[in-house]
Parts: C-alpha cells; structure tokens; sequence
C-alpha cells in the first residue's frame, strides 16, 4: 500500500518518525511531504531515515518533480494521511487552495484522504475549525480524531493528535484505501457496554470499580471503522464518545441492564465489556447515612447478569463476553463461556491492577472450538485485531450454521 505522509507544523509532528514506522511495520510504502513549518518540530533526516524515501516539501523542485512528478506521485498513492493536520491546513484544504505541494496533492489525488487534526482545544472548538471539519468531512475526507487528554501547551482538552498505531490501524486497516466505509462489519449493528457502572448506597455514596472504560470505547471505535452502526451503553467514565458512535449513558447495573435489553433487538453482535457490579445495596437510602457505630453492614443483592441475559436470548446477537481475572485465567474464562453459553469470550489478567485504566493491555479470546492469545498491545489496535477476530467468528458462527455451539477449548497456559 503506497501512503503519502502529509506533515503540517504542529507540535505533534514529533511523533510522526514513530507513525512512519508504525505504517511500514503495517506493509506500507511511505513518501512524506513535509510544509514548511512542520520542519520546525521534526528534522528532515529523522523522517528520512525512517521512511526510506527523500522528503518532499516543494512542489518547485525540479530534481524531483523530474524524477516523479506531483501529478503522478498523487496517482501512486492509495491514501493521503495529513498528521498532524493544522487549523491552518484544514483551512487551506476546506477553500480548495493549492498554494504548495501538500494541498496540490490532496486536490490531485482520487484516493481516500485522512486527516488527523492536532491543535489546542480552543482552537480545535473555535466555529471556524468546526466549519472547516464538517465541510471536509462532507466532502468525504476523514476526520480522525482528536483525541482528549492533557495537551503540549499544559491545558487538558479535545484537540492531541490520535496516537501512531490507531492512525496506521485506521488507514492500513479493512476498506480505507479502497474508498469505502465499508469493512468487515458493513451493514451489522454493534451493541458494547462499557465502563463501571455505579450502585448507589444514599444520595451521596456509591460503590463502584476501577474500570476505564477504555477498552470499550476502543471497541466502538474500532467497530465503527469497520463499517458497523454502533450503539454504546456506557457507564459513567472519563473519556470523549465517539464521533459517530451513539452513546447512552447509564449509571447502575439496572439501567444498563434495561438500556442493554431496550437496544439488543437491533444487535447482530453483543459485547459485554463493561464491569458491571455484580452486587447492589438491597436498599437505597433516601437520605445520608450518618455515622453510627464502629462497624456497619450493608447488605447487598446480586444484579442481573446482563451478559448471560442477551445470550439466552431466542434470538441471541453474537455475543463476546470480558473475564478480568487475577488468577487461573484460562480455566475461570472458560467456564464462563460455557456457564454463559457465549459465542467468544476475552479474557485478561488483573492481577496487580493491570489492564485497569491503562493503554495497554494483553488478552487471550476463547471460542467454542479454538482460541487466540493477543500480546501486550495498545488498546485501540487490540481492539482492532479483536473487532477483526469477532467478525470472522460471527461469519464462521452464522454464515455457515455449520459450527457447533461448544466443543473442545483449547487452554494454553
Ligand atoms: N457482566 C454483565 N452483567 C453483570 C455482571 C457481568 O453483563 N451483572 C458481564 C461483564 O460485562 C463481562 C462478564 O459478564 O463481560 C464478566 O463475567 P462475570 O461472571 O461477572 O465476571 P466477574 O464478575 O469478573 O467474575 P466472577 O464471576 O468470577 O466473580
């Protein structure tokens, strides 16, 4: 696959050597095309050095316009990923202008173009960046990202460049280069929960879990390129929805559980990747408790199991189930997915608080018949490779009707 690297002056420019690589290490061939302001935060030899090819910057340089004109250079590539991509870029690209080689490229090119804008978050929220985005994107460009968190300029904020693996994930991945949103999951709803959820004690008191909520959002995300309508039952984290994704918000394991049952109808594939407590305070108490002696119970019900719910469903989705485990891993995991009666199982170790909000994680997949283990991985293109493995397992599972329901697992400890 033959990608042209467009990089404006951003200060995310410093990760685009590990980008390159992350293409290359995805099978694609890279030619940069640097502006000249990107040249203020990464070197021209660091981005050679790593892409193999000499940069272009100048649509007037004669040496290599001679040796591969800007015309047939946007003809060779497959995709045009600009990352960063400036306010100032999205500007010149929503006008049409083609003042240097990077925009020339882009209005020469009839293959996918990405952008993966990086910039403050008020610049990113400003109406004109705003304009300027949705126009691009109704012209058919992909917007990929931002992302939120802690930013170059100290504020926390929508607007950091999305990292180098889920860029090359994204545009490497199933149908960008082809040109379509179509991938594996064209056509099929998705339905993921996602995050803790919250049981409430009094008004002012909850119990709750340690989990993110990022795995989850990684599997809408990843779901959602590969062409499927999403629809996200979230519990209550810390983390920007998904463009694109629609997201209900929940905050107990009841409401997910009726939020969950209210959309499962439309599910082709279920996946259960929320921690939900598996416990709630039997009462609420309508107003605080106050403190009392030196010790207090509370007692506590079980919830539904919402997983185990869908999957015994007449009708059941695909349904992928999450087992966080801190020991025997393998044997707990499958037991679930027969007790469960699941079509996949992921299964991750949580021993020592790992996999819990971090941005990584490893995981080994069980299915009725097989198994796949996925090593330590940044969450987004994890959630990638399992997005691929589910509709594989949905095709094998429901296109042939030929599987059957439990067999032999194969543990490998
Ligand atoms: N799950 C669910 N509803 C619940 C509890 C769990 O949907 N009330 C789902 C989770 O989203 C996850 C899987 O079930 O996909 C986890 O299985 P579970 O048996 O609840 O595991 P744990 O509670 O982690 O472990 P254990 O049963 O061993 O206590």
């Amino acid at each position: 696959m033959n990608i042209i690297l467009g990089i404006t002056g951003g200060i995310a420019a410093y990760k685009t050597p590990e980008l390159v690589r992350r293409l290359r290490e995805r099978g694609a061939d890279v030619q940069i095309v640097m502006t000249a302001s990107a040249r203020e935060f990464v070197t021209e030899t660091a981005l050679q050095a790593v892409s193999g090819q000499p940069i272009r910057d100048n649509l007037w340089d004669k040496a290599a316009e001679a040796s591969m004109s800007h015309i047939e250079l946007a003809r060779w590539a497959d995709a045009v990923l600009i990352a960063p991509a400036t306010a100032e870029v999205m500007a010149r690209l929503a006008s049409g202008a083609a003042g240097d080689l990077l925009t020339t490229l882009v209005l020469a090119t009839q293959s996918p173009v990405a952008i993966a804008p990086a910039m403050n978050h008020v610049m990113w929220n400003n109406p004109a960046v705003q304009a300027n985005r949705a126009l691009l994107e109704e012209r058919g460009i992909a917007i990929l990202g931002p992302d939120s968190g802690s930013q170059a300029c100290g504020e926390t904020g929508a607007g950091r460049m999305l990292e180098p693996d889920e860029l090359a994930a994204t545009v490497t991945g199933p149908g960008f280069a082809d040109g379509q949103p179509a991938g594996v999951l064209t056509g099929k709803t998705v339905l993921i929960t996602a995050g803790p959820t919250r049981e409430p004690i009094d008004p002012v008191r909850y119990m709750t879990n340690r989990s993110s909520g990022k795995m989850g959002y990684a599997l809408a995300t990843a779901a959602l390129r590969a062409g499927a309508r999403v629809m996200l039952v979230s519990g209550p984290v810390d983390l920007p929805p998904p463009r694109g994704v629609e997201v209900h918000d929940v905050l107990s394991a009841d409401d997910m559980y009726r939020k969950t049952h209210e959309l499962v109808a439309e599910a082709d594939v279920f996946i259960a990747a929320a921690a939900v407590a598996d416990y709630r305070p039997v009462s609420v108490a309508d107003k605080k408790i106050k403190k009392s002696g030196e010790r207090m119970t509370i007692e506590m019900v079980r919830t539904e199991d919402i997983l185990a719910s869908v999957a015994a469903l007449p009708e059941a989705p695909f349904t992928v189930g999450f087992a966080a485990e801190t020991d025997r891993l393998n044997e707990y995991a499958i037991d679930k997915l027969e007790r469960k009666q699941l079509d996949m199982i992921v299964a991750n170790c949580v021993r020592d608080g790992k996999a819990f909000d971090a941005d990584e994680n490893a995981v080994e997949v069980f299915w009725p018949g097989g198994g796949q283990a996925f090593p330590l991985a940044a969450k987004t293109s994890l959630a990638t490779d399992l997005v691929d493995l589910i509709s594989s397992r949905y095709e094998a599972a429901r296109g042939t009707g030929t599987e059957p329901r439990l067999s032999v697992v194969s543990i490998k400890d």
